[in-house]
């Protein structure tokens, strides 16, 4: 049987995400948008790409959530983007009353499927979600640590001059100023790069990562990325419907692992069929931790912010 995903939001991100599922051979996509006309207007546009890319999937732009009915995975990109200067924080308010309304109707008509978060603040819009939707952690994750593990990779490929297949790479923490790159788990064909570059490279590429988001959205001077993290949200839709068991820096509601209770925060996840299968802890140095716990901290003061503002109870 055919698997079912919706895309919320026709914008950028959306819309790729949509591209990718489609010429990946994946699942039926139902793309919801408020807007009319766009959602409705890029989908028939990418079903009739099918002839040409040989996909015979079936491509539906709506505005009535009802066509979404039992999805198997929905990816959430709706939300305001950045614009250059803003932080991913200045959303905060804006998209999570999106992002409440988007979850409400998303969980009316698909109360079993799996949802992933894309739209910013990443782990806020988390938080926000899995209040609305009371969805078990296994069902509800967000996509952050592979757009920023990729960003990494990339830097490291093009600094040693090597295949990013090459590349792995972790990057932790929030989806903000304060994400953890990880050097010593970071590898050009398992050595780490730490053995590879001098220091003073490894902190240039960690913090180029870092600032990944702001520098295309300060090129793009409308509107953020939308290749890579598309790319970064269908990576795990294939994991969930292919029952990959893989594993992928992902934002996870903590229940005590890493020492964080109750906040969605990017660790490593188990993807699979059930969604978040296991949780992985790695061993951090002090500093690693150090550096975790102030990016938990920056979660932390956006939710407290969303409590403050009664969005969250
Ligand atoms: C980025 C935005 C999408 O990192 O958060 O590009």
């Amino acid at each position: 049987m055919r698997s079912k995903v919706t895309v919320v939001g026709s914008g950028n991100v959306g819309a790729t995400t949509a591209q990718r599922l489609v010429d990946q051979q994946l699942a039926d996509v139902v793309l919801v948008d408020i807007l009319e006309g766009i959602p409705q207007g890029k989908a028939l546009d990418l079903l009739e790409a099918g002839p040409v890319e040989g996909y015979d999937f079936q491509l539906t732009g709506t505005n009535d959530y009802g066509d979404t009915k039992d999805s198997d995975v929905v990816v959430i990109t709706a939300g305001l983007p950045r614009k250059p200067g803003m932080s991913r924080d200045d959303l905060l308010l804006k998209n999570a009353g999106i992002v409440k309304q988007v979850t409400e109707n998303i969980v009316r008509h698909s109360p079993e499927c799996i949802i992933i978060v894309v739209s910013n603040p990443l782990d806020a819009m988390c938080q926000v979600a899995k209040s609305v939707s009371g969805f078990p952690r296994e069902r509800l994750l967000g996509m952050a640590g592979i757009l920023d593990s990729a960003r990494f990779r990339t830097f490291i490929a093009q600094e040693l001059n090597v295949s990013v297949e090459n590349t792995h790479a972790f990057v932790l923490g929030g989806h903000g100023d304060t994400m953890v790159p990880l050097p010593r788990y970071s590898t050009v064909a398992g050595i780490p790069i730490t053995e590879l570059m001098p220091p003073d490279r490894v902190e240039a590429l960690v913090q180029r990562t870092r600032d990944g988001g702001a520098e295309i959205v300060g090129l793009l001077k409308q509107g953020s990325a939308f290749y890579a993290p598309s790319a970064s949200a269908v990576e795990m839709v294939e994991a969930i419907l292919r029952d990959k068991k893989k594993i992928l820096p992902c934002c996870v509601y903590l229940e005590g692992e890493y020492g964080v209770n109750d906040l969605y925060v990017g660790v490593p996840v188990k993807l699979g069929s059930r969604g978040a299968e296991e949780v992985i802890e790695i061993t951090l140095s002090d500093p690693e931790k150090a550096q975790l716990q102030h990016s938990v901290d920056a979660v932390a003061e956006l939710v407290k912010v969303l409590k403050e503002n009664k969005i969250l109870s």
